[in-house]
């Protein structure tokens, strides 16, 4: 990295920066902008962001480039108690957001709708399904995500290392975490830091045009 790279935690009010970045790398590593397949900005955070920045800001690290937030890696160390809060806090935010976005009529284009209910049992449903054996051997999870004109600099890099110790310290015996087949970028990255396949399953992205894509859950121990 020949720029001034800095590894912190995140300061509340670069809280907005996040839910930014969530956007612009958020397609499978891709920008939402103008792709018309995600309604709205917020409810994507919502599912992907919102809850780390809020309840959990001590598992919340940003990559600060020359005084501009360039990326960051948010997650918990307790996947239990995230989904828990997540269940009891984020899902009514959701519901509220998708009522506004359909009283604005937002949400009437068949796209938005494929992307929510596909998103919605993706994420959150099937998630729930493989949990309970699963997050005993790998309790922590992450989401990392770094703005293009700063990848392969070394940021995901860091941010991992910063994120691996911290979870040491809170003694999680592992971490896992969830992509897609289709993200070029985030796959050999995670296999790069050692992360092995645990499961990999067909989802339904027919809302981006990816039938082939399918889910993939990563995990890697911890030593204590
Ligand atoms: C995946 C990601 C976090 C990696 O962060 P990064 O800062 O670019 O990674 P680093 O510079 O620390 O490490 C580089 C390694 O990452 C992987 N990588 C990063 N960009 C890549 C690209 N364009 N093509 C292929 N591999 C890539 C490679 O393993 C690379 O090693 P190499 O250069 O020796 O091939 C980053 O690309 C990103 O944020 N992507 C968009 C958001 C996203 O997909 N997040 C993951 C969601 S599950």
């Amino acid at each position: 990295m020949s720029r001034e790279v800095v590894i912190r935690r995140m300061k509340a009010q670069e809280r907005g920066k996040v839910i930014s970045i969530t956007w612009k790398t958020g397609l499978f590593g891709e920008d939402l902008t103008g792709r018309h397949i995600v309604p709205d900005k917020l409810l994507f955070s919502y599912l992907y962001s919102w809850y780390y920045i809020t309840y959990e800001p001590e598992n919340c690290f940003v990559a600060v480039v020359d005084g501009e937030v360039a990326g960051y890696l948010i997650g918990t160390s307790d996947t239990r108690i995230q989904r828990r809060r997540f269940q009891a806090s984020i899902i009514p935010k959701i519901n509220k957001r998708v009522l506004k976005l359909q009283k604005y009529g937002i949400l009437y284009d068949q796209k938005a709708k494929d992307w929510l209910s596909g998103t919605l049992h993706d994420e959150i449903l099937s998630y729930q399904e493989q949990l309970p054996a699963m997050i005993e051997e790998y309790p922590a999870h992450l989401h990392i995500n770094v703005l293009p004109g700063y990848q392969r600099l070394g940021i995901g890099h860091a941010l991992m290392d910063r994120f691996i110790e911290t979870m040491s310290v809170a003694d999680a015996r592992g971490i896992h975490l969830i992509t897609t087949s289709i993200n070029s970028k985030a796959v050999p990255f995670y296999k790069k830091r050692g992360f092995k396949v645990l499961s990999e399953q067909s989802f339904d992205a027919r809302w981006v045009g990816h039938e082939e894509a399918s889910v993939l859950v990563f995990g890697m121990h911890l030593d204590r």
